[in-house]
């Protein structure tokens, strides 16, 4: 297992040309050309791709021929703070979108709400097609995934980054609150949660030659991440430039979600074993490269010294 953030698969030039910092060594140096928005609006044409076009024949027969009981738990039990947490995201990104101070910043956020449901339908396309759960309906994949989730995935979504949105959605001009929602929202949940976990599962599968099409897919859905953290990095340093007090807020709304992040990273099942596998990793080796990404990101942004 290598918890390095280098991989064949994070060196493809596609992914390099998100400019997410913590897929460039330059990051350490705090050397890192972060595209602006515009070109990150011009990279999401170019790196379009479709869920109707996935195949999951192979992954349907993996899924209920190959795995014993207790890996296909494990597996769905991995799953669902991602099938979950995608549907979050694309509902709370609206008032984010509209409180953004620039019109090329809100465009950019557009696509990003667009990417989000694509995800959505990526996970239920092949929760259905390889009948996961057993239920008809994406509501209803959804409340019976719902029942899988650890209790800080519940703070994290419904109280700490709806509290935020919720504000912005009354006021729009409260620059303050948008740097900490994009803190929470790109560099914690996006950057540190989702990258990481998606990290190891698409690893994963490649090594045991498992789930071909839900690795293809979930390969375009870390992409689309990287893309979305490199305009939370971009945006998140640009505010700190504009007004160094942001500084402070980025850093507060950090060790405010600190703990919290911490708990979702780990199985419900073995809270407190930093040695209990998930896919391979332990806990120790997830938050590792969860707080190397993070690191990384926050020298670009200015936050630690390079
Ligand atoms: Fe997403
Ligand atoms: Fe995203």
């Amino acid at each position: 297992m290598s918890s390095d953030s280098v991989t064949p698969r994070t060196e493809r030039v596609d992914f390099r040309a998100t400019s997410d910092p913590a897929l460039l060594e330059g990051s350490d140096r705090g050397e890192v050309q972060l595209l602006g928005y515009g070109e990150l609006y011009s990279l999401w044409e170019r790196q379009q791709w479709a869920v109707q076009d996935l195949d999951f024949r192979q992954d349907r027969i993996d899924w209920h021929e190959r795995f014993e009981d207790d890996e296909r738990f494990a597996r769905m039990y991995g799953l669902s703070s991602f099938f979950v947490g995608e549907q979050r995201v694309a509902a709370e990104l609206g008032p984010m979108m509209r409180a953004a101070p620039r019109e090329d910043m809100r465009i950019f956020l557009c696509t990003q709400i667009a990417d989000e449901a694509r995800h959505v339908a990526f996970f239920d396309r092949f929760y259905s097609e390889v009948d996961v759960l057993g239920v008809a309906g994406l509501e209803e994949r959804l409340a019976a995934t719902s029942e899988h989730l650890n209790p800080e995935f519940g703070v994290l979504f419904d109280e700490m980054l709806s509290r935020r949105v919720d504000r912005l959605a009354r006021e729009p001009e409260d620059v303050e609150t948008l740097v900490e929602a994009i803190t929470i929202y790109h560099m914690v949940i996006e950057g540190m949660l989702a990258l990481t976990g998606q990290h190891f599962i698409i690893d994963y599968n490649e090594r045991e030659g498992t789930l071909p099409g839900f690795v293809e897919g979930f390969t375009n859905v870390a992409r689309d991440e990287h893309r979305h953290v490199a305009f939370g990095a971009r945006f998140l340093r640009d505010m700190v430039q504009e007004d160094p007090r942001h500084r402070d807020a980025i850093s507060r709304t950090l060790a405010e979600i600190a703990p919290v992040a911490e708990g979702v990273l780990r199985p419900r099942w073995a809270p407190a074993d930093d040695d209990e596998e998930v896919y391979g990793v332990s806990a120790n080796a997830t938050r590792a490269f969860a707080l190397r990404a993070l690191e990384r990101r926050m020298k670009v942004i200015g936050l630690v010294a390079a």
